[in-house]
């Protein structure tokens, strides 16, 4: 079993993806072809924003969004400590200082009612995670950013084809940034991510800025850095895309079908928000008391699991500089000890799902 199986997914799409690539090789538009032209408008025109700007990372689909606002010294963005590395370094490297709040202990998202004591005069925006595959309540994150004037951008690197309250993910904030690492939702076949904005201005100068601040060769407006997208990956995503919506509802039902093999109360399972009308499960994450135990016992039989994430950001050697120390953010802390992630792909066969539940409940007393 596999915890997440690309090699099943390439080989119900092969035609399609080789094909695809070998146009691409064909017609040597490498960088800015024709591909990245036509996903961004698909991608764009789904998550319901009027630009979608392909660059190399999601990563990146944070940081230049970041620079676009101009975040930099002296400044401070909000995010949670509960996330991987990316969403707090991005803010570090820019010379800012990230501000932790803590997650809601059922959603694992940003906990919203603690934002708005963490705004200070220095405070230039917020930056939700829409964590393992749902959104936290964006529009009341909105509201916070608009009442303080602070922009929001949703780390939307977990969630691309998420739900929430019948409009897409990456559609619901001022900016928002998506992953196509290749496990993710929708994934590349290498390193890829976007940008989405309904915001012209910025939309523009980002477009700029993951280009060299440029948008005409040799001319350059602000400093920028080469954040573009290879057209392989676009190529790639534009096949894999054709199928997501299939895939997406398929993760929606895998989970929930992982929810009832496992219900009974030895575990805690993903609680779906009452906002969320569909989660994509980019992980479907449950908690125990001995997870190690459950971990090994599980890779004794085969079963692949993962843990996302061990050690909350706060907690990092990274960020000692900060001064936190364990007790600064409670839940985080205790959910990172007790989380671990099930092998989950729209692939996945109901044997395989009812096989990692009786082992899972077979293990844990
Ligand atoms: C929450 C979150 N933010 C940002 C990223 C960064 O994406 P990438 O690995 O494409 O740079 C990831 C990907 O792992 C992620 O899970």
């Amino acid at each position: 079993m596999n915890f997440i199986d690309l090699k099943r997914q390439y080989q119900e799409y092969k035609t399609e993806i080789d094909k695809r690539i070998a146009d691409v090789i064909d017609n040597t538009r490498f960088i800015m072809g024709k591909e990245l032209k036509d996903l961004e408008a698909e991608l764009a025109a789904y998550a319901g924003a009027k630009h979608g700007i392909g660059v190399a990372s999601g990563t990146d689909a944070l940081l230049v969004p970041l620079a676009a606002y101009g975040v930099g010294p002296g400044d401070e963005v909000i995010t949670t400590p509960f996330t991987f590395i990316a969403t707090v370094e991005v803010i570090s490297f820019l010379g800012a200082t990230p501000v932790f709040v803590d997650i809601d202990s059922d959603d694992y998202n940003i906990d919203i009612s603690k934002i708005e004591s963490k705004i200070t005069k220095k405070t230039k925006g917020i930056i939700p995670v829409s964590l393992y595959g749902q959104t936290p309540d964006l529009d009341k994150i909105s509201a916070i950013g608009k009442k303080h004037g602070i922009f929001v951008l949703e780390d939307g690197a977990q969630s691309f084809g998420a739900v929430y309250k019948g409009r897409k993910s990456c559609g619901l904030t001022d900016v928002a940034g998506t992953s196509f690492y290749p496990s993710k939702p929708l994934g590349c076949y290498g390193d890829g991510g976007m940008i989405f904005t309904s915001d012209d201005a910025l939309a523009e100068k980002m477009r700029m800025i993951m280009n060299h601040g440029s948008s005409q060769n040799y001319v350059h407006k602000y400093v920028g850095i080469n954040a573009r997208m290879d057209t392989l990956q676009a190529a790639v995503l534009l096949v894999k895309f054709a199928h997501f919506e299939k895939e997406c509802d398929t993760r929606m039902r895998l989970g929930s079908r992982y929810t009832e093999l496992l219900s009974g109360g030895k575990v805690i399972t993903p609680k779906v928000s009452s906002t969320t009308d569909r989660h994509v499960y980019a992980q479907y994450s449950i908690r125990v008391k001995n997870r190690d135990a459950l971990k090994e016992a599980l890779a004794k039989e085969s079963i692949p699991t993962a843990v996302h994430y061990p050690k909350p950001i706060h907690l990092q050697e990274a960020y000692q500089s900060l001064g936190h120390k364990t007790g600064d953010f409670p839940v985080s802390e205790q959910v990172s000890n007790e989380i671990i992630s099930l092998p989950m792909h729209p692939f996945l066969t109901d044997g395989e799902q009812k096989l990692v539940a009786e082992k899972i409940l077979g293990a844990v007393s």
